[in-house]
């Protein structure tokens, strides 16, 4: 433990933190109190520690199975990232995180793992910090990007997930929120986290295709119909929700978001229904026929095929060159940052940018 410190007003100070009911059940009386203090309202302090090095500092999301932390190292004085996952969740979401980071370190846009262990109740994950997720910056940019940063975005996805795909792993947990910009010089850079629902491809049998769940695995909006229907998921599943996620982004929105039901179970239903009813055509309306394309490819795809990341790719390069777009790394909330800071600044001077 280190003396205490003094900190911004923490999140849950403005929101809530809501942890879920099942959590209570399983949570010991000593982490129940620190959970407590920490939800506290008043409280704006932390004097929470991981391996003697790692100081938590600032909440910054979570509420499915972990919670990540912004954290500094003692030892070296960096900033990092920390996901903490108690010990009873069996198993282990972020146990099958780290395995993946692990097997995927080293390439572009993925966050590098520093320390992973146990503290107290906790499995904990010391990790690279990284800057605002996609869905932050969409919120920011008033839940509209532009075509240039969407094809930009795009180009360093589909990479990404070709990486991944090239490793042995599916996402399968794609979504705006799971992807987050870079800090610092990395700022230009798309890194894909939140690995827990990864998994290592299965496409070397006969009959995988025909191995069903019972409910979906990620998050509705953005599942791959294949998703939806129980279909053990393959690489073009990941394509195909990062397809929705573009349009998503360019939209500003998905058709089949704010579907009135009873139940989560009978939404996900109604979603699917949707998802099978609209033609790519009416999906990809108003916009090039690169997107078209796009979902033809992806959606042709059978369970064990290759995506065709470098057609994909071109696709929206050509398009993005068309359209006489420069690679500046410029993206939509580059302008807006920018823009806001003339204003505040008492004679518009951008010196201090530039
Ligand atoms: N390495 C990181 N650096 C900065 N923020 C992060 C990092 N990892 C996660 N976050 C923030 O925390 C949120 C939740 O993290 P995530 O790994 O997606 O957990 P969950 O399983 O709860 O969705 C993300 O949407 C993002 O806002
Ligand atoms: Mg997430």
């Amino acid at each position: 433990m280190v003396a205490a410190l003094i900190l911004e007003p923490p999140l849950w100070a403005r929101t809530q933190i809501s942890i879920p009911a099942i959590w209570y059940s399983l949570l010991s009386f000593s982490m129940l109190s620190i959970l407590a203090e920490m939800q506290h309202s008043s409280m704006d302090k932390l004097n929470l520690c991981v391996d003697n090095r790692y100081r938590l500092e600032r909440r910054l999301g979570g509420g499915g199975f972990g919670v990540v932390y912004e954290g500094l190292c003692l030892e070296t004085g960096k900033e990092v990232a920390l996901k903490l996952e108690h010990v009873r969740i069996d198993p282990s979401i972020l146990k099958n995180e780290i395995r993946i980071y692990e097997e995927l370190a080293g390439g572009p846009g993925i966050p590098r793992v520093y320390w992973h262990g146990q503290e107290g109740e906790y499995r904990v994950m010391v990790f690279d910090l990284l800057g605002p997720s996609l869905e932050d910056l969409f919120n920011f940019c008033g839940r509209r990007f532009s075509l240039k940063t969407v094809l930009v975005l795009a180009d360093q996805l589909i990479s990404r997930f070709q990486y991944i795909h090239s490793k042995g792993f599916i996402h399968r947990d794609i979504k705006p929120e799971n992807m987050l910009m870079g800090d610092g010089r990395k700022g230009n850079q798309v890194y894909v986290t939140d690995m827990g629902l990864g998994q290592k491809l299965r496409d070397r049998g006969e009959n995988d295709a025909r191995c069903w769940k019972i409910s979906l695995t990620g998050t509705a909006r953005y599942a791959s119909i294949n998703g939806h229907s129980g279909v053990e998921q393959s690489r073009r599943d990941d394509m195909e929700s990062l397809g929705y996620v573009l349009l998503y982004f360019i939209h500003g929105s998905l058709p089949w978001q704010g579907l009135e039901a009873e139940t989560q179970e009978q939404r996900d239903e109604f979603i699917l229904e949707k998802k099978r009813a609209i033609t790519i055509k009416e999906l990809c309306g108003g916009l090039s026929k690169e997107f078209l394309n796009y979902f033809n490819h992806v959606r042709s795809l059978r369970f064990k095929d290759k995506p065709k990341y470098a057609y994909l790719r071109k696709l929206f390069r050509d398009l993005f060159l068309r359209e006489g777009y420069k690679y500046d790394n410029v993206f939509d909330w580059t302008e807006l940052k920018f823009l806001m800071a003339i204003q505040s600044s008492p004679s518009g001077q951008t010196d201090a940018l530039l």
